[in-house]
């Protein structure tokens, strides 16, 4: 699908498809007033007739409107014009593409300037509509023996905007949104296929495919080499697996050479049996998801070298999977990790923050301006914040409020959860420094604070995307979330430095 951007939409505007809004209580829009004015109050008549109300998210198809030139004309519901906000927008725009796409239309000029009134600008609105229309129509058939790929009918999108004046904007918007969109679909696509196949040697080649593309550097470390650093804790949880572990770093330089990086760390267990600590059978297909902190790396990567941001970004990916074996790691074995710092593993399925903490004592290497790593973490997050914002946690107020601020842009939100030090006694071990769990009580806390005690020299923050990153059921998938915080994040701190 192209994505473009025009003024002066009007009825002899021609097109496959105008859509334009209407607010509930039958509420025509600025766009549908004027095309009603020209129809001759065809739409208000349409509208008087009960066929619309308005509704958030409804739609009304319209063929062959006397004295308009757009073979059809799609009316939109956007609810109540005084509750009109960011989200609606979004729905706006997905309820549009997706009935745009049972026509035959090849090209629509999409008319929902009404954006503004989110008190949003124009590049903030084509980039939301972009990243919507790609998202509705995404799909995943690579793993199909006949690939349906029913070609869409449309083809062409034109985002209609007010005046010219805005032009600039909308086309930097536009710019952000085809970027935040590619690096959606590459974390949907990773997160999506098997576990046999997107294996940490996957991983390492798909990132290899990716820094080759944008001329970022690649490292991948092997086994012998985690050996040498001392990574204890990671090699322990690649003891079971027969697919060999990787460390994955990719180094994207488009800031001044001797500005410090961002670190993305990213959990890349490309399987989650729970190892020794087996998990129960229900639903344990869903672990091949547990890669999608890693994804949302890679995603990431892509979209900020794609737009290429003044800012230098280290990915940093410890991937294995988590199997249990006859040489796999045992509940109550003790670890020695990379900073030294001893950890009894209680319970193999507490795998995550044991590949992290090694990763994020790698990253002190790069003198990193802050870190932020991102793991589908715990259950508890789930059960916790459920399947709408991603847990967050820092040990920087400040970091903190910039990654919730770039949640609340995107429309990829996070919700600030506490690190209070009290929380450290529950991961106290009678054999070693700490245990690798902290018990049942706010166990996305406590899996936290275990990362804590691994980032003390560096600014930091955590997302758990347990709850975020897929949905179960009908619509089983990866979202590609937080791709869309992450590069929001370094959009805004590219343009500080
Ligand atoms: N990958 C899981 C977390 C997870 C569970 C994500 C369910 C999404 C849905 C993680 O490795 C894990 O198993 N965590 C354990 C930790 C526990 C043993 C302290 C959990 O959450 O049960
Ligand atoms: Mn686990
Ligand atoms: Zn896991």
């Amino acid at each position: 699908m192209e994505f473009s951007i025009k003024a002066g939409m009007s009825e002899h505007t021609q097109t496959g498809c105008i859509v334009v809004g209407v607010f509930a209580s039958r509420k025509l829009s600025t766009a549908a007033t004027q095309l009603d004015r020209a129809s001759k109050g065809y739409l208000a008549l349409i509208l008087k007739r009960g066929d619309m109300e308005g509704k958030a998210g409804s739609t009304l198809l319209l063929q062959a409107l006397p004295n308009i030139k757009s073979e059809r004309v799609l009316l939109v519901g956007l609810g109540p014009a005084e509750e009109f906000g960011d989200r609606q927008y979004r729905d706006a725009v997905a309820a549009a593409i997706r009935a745009l796409n049972t026509t035959g239309a090849t090209d629509a000029w999409i008319n929902l300037p009404e954006c503004t009134l989110t008190k949003r600008d124009i590049g903030w609105c084509i980039t939301q509509a972009v990243v919507a229309s790609r998202a509705t129509t995404y799909r995943f058939e690579q793993m199909k023996s006949k690939p349906k790929k029913t070609q869409l009918a449309l083809r062409r999108i034109t985002f209609g905007i007010d005046d010219a004046t805005t032009q600039r904007l909308a086309a930097t918007g536009l710019e952000q949104g085809l970027a935040i969109a590619h690096g959606v679909s590459l974390a949907r696509d990773l997160g999506n296929l098997p576990g046999n196949v997107c294996t940490p040697t996957h991983l390492a080649e798909v990132a290899r495919d990716l820094a080759k593309h944008y001329r970022m550097k690649l490292t991948v470390l092997e086994r012998t080499q985690m050996e040498k650093l001392g990574m204890g804790a990671l090699l322990s949880v690649a003891r079971g697996s027969v697919e060999p572990p990787k460390l994955i770093i990719v180094e994207y330089r488009g800031g001044p050479a001797a500005e410090k990086p961002v670190a993305l760390v990213g959990k890349g267990v490309t399987f989650d049996t729970g190892g020794i600590s087996l998990k129960p059978g229900a639903e344990m297909d869903e672990m091949k998801f547990d890669m999608c902190g890693a994804a949302s790396v890679l995603g990431t990567l892509k979209a900020i070298a794609e737009m290429k941001l003044r800012i230098n970004v280290v990915g940093i990916i410890p991937a294995t999977e988590n199997m249990p074996a006859g040489n796999a790691t045992k509940p109550g074995d003790i670890v020695t990790t990379m900073s030294g710092q001893t950890v009894e593993i209680l319970n193999t399925d507490a795998e995550g923050r044991l590949i992290l903490c090694d990763a994020l004592t790698y990253a002190e290497r790069y003198k990193p301006q802050a870190v932020i790593d991102i793991a589908t973490l715990t259950g508890a997050c789930v059960i916790a914040l459920g399947h709408v914002v991603s847990g967050l946690f820092a040990n920087d107020d400040a970091l903190a409020t910039e990654v919730l601020k770039a949640g609340e842009v995107s429309g990829d939100r996070a919700w600030h959860l506490p690190l209070h030090e009290e929380y450290q006694e529950q991961l106290r071990s009678n054999f070693a420094d700490f245990a690798n769990i902290g018990g049942r009580p706010a166990g996305a806390v406590t899996a936290a604070c275990y990362l804590a005690r691994f980032t003390k020299k560096f600014k930091w923050a955590h997302l758990d995307i347990a709850g975020t990153a897929w949905k179960s059921g009908k619509e089983k998938g990866s979202t590609g979330r937080p791709v869309p915080l992450l590069t929001q994040f370094l959009i805004k701190r590219a343009s500080k430095s």
